[in-house]
């Protein structure tokens, strides 16, 4: 718990607070689940209320494993953040898991008047047979405080455990990046939270956030 207790000091630091609350109960019965699409299953799973930093509940039925959050012609940086979820092993890919991610907008803010609470740059992908999932959008401003760097936030939602989130995916480079966010990152989905990001010629940014479950995801 002394993991998430810090995260939410950090995030109140970067004034997007997150509150971690109560699991729900699950009582699915056995012939519910039976007639539950994966999609239904998993947002079973899925965090109902008093959560600000989750989404999963929303997820669209057809979700697929790629996502584009940004509109044609939309101002900014073009992005393209790519990946896959591995089981604990760092090497066996996990179909079937639902990603939600939501990042700010090119000012650095999150939801405007009629905006959702994440804004609109947010969406769901769940996780191909590959494990693979994409996100096509713009790159987000740090927040107009300057008290975090850019970046974007993930949770994660499978049909063994419930929504959970992971450390936000932040860009190599960025100068808010301090020494005291990068010791204070705790490996939550492994691997690498900051990224690097290449130009390539489809004038995409790209960057490759994989991800691991950790053990009691699984
Ligand atoms: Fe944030």
């Amino acid at each position: 718990m002394k993991h998430k207790e810090n995260r939410r000091d950090f995030l109140k630091k970067i004034s997007t607070a997150a509150f971690a609350f109560p699991f729900l109960a699950n009582c699915t019965s056995a012939q519910e689940k039976a007639n539950l699409s994966d999609i239904e299953l998993i947002k079973k799973n899925a965090k109902q209320e008093n959560c600000n930093w989750c989404g999963a509940k929303d997820a669209p039925e057809n979700v697929s494993w790629r996502a584009n959050f940004a509109k044609q012609n939309e101002e900014g940086e073009p992005l393209i953040v790519s990946g896959t979820v591995y089981m604990p092993d760092g090497k066996t890919p996990v179909p079937n898991i639902l990603i939600y991610a939501y990042h700010t907008d090119i000012k650095g803010i999150y939801g405007r008047n009629g905006e959702p609470l994440h804004g609109r740059f947010r969406g769901w992908m769940l996780t191909d047979k590959k494990g693979r999932y994409e996100i096509r959008t713009i790159k987000p401003a740090p927040y107009p405080n300057g008290q975090a760097p850019a970046h974007i936030h993930y949770t994660l939602t499978g049909k063994t455990f419930k929504e959970d989130w992971i450390d936000m995916v932040m860009f190599e480079g960025d100068r808010l990046i301090t020494d005291g966010i990068r010791s204070g990152l705790k490996g939550k989905g492994g691997f690498q939270p900051i990224i690097k990001l290449k130009n390539k010629s489809d004038g995409f940014l790209h960057g490759v956030r994989d991800i691991q479950l950790e053990r009691n995801w699984v």
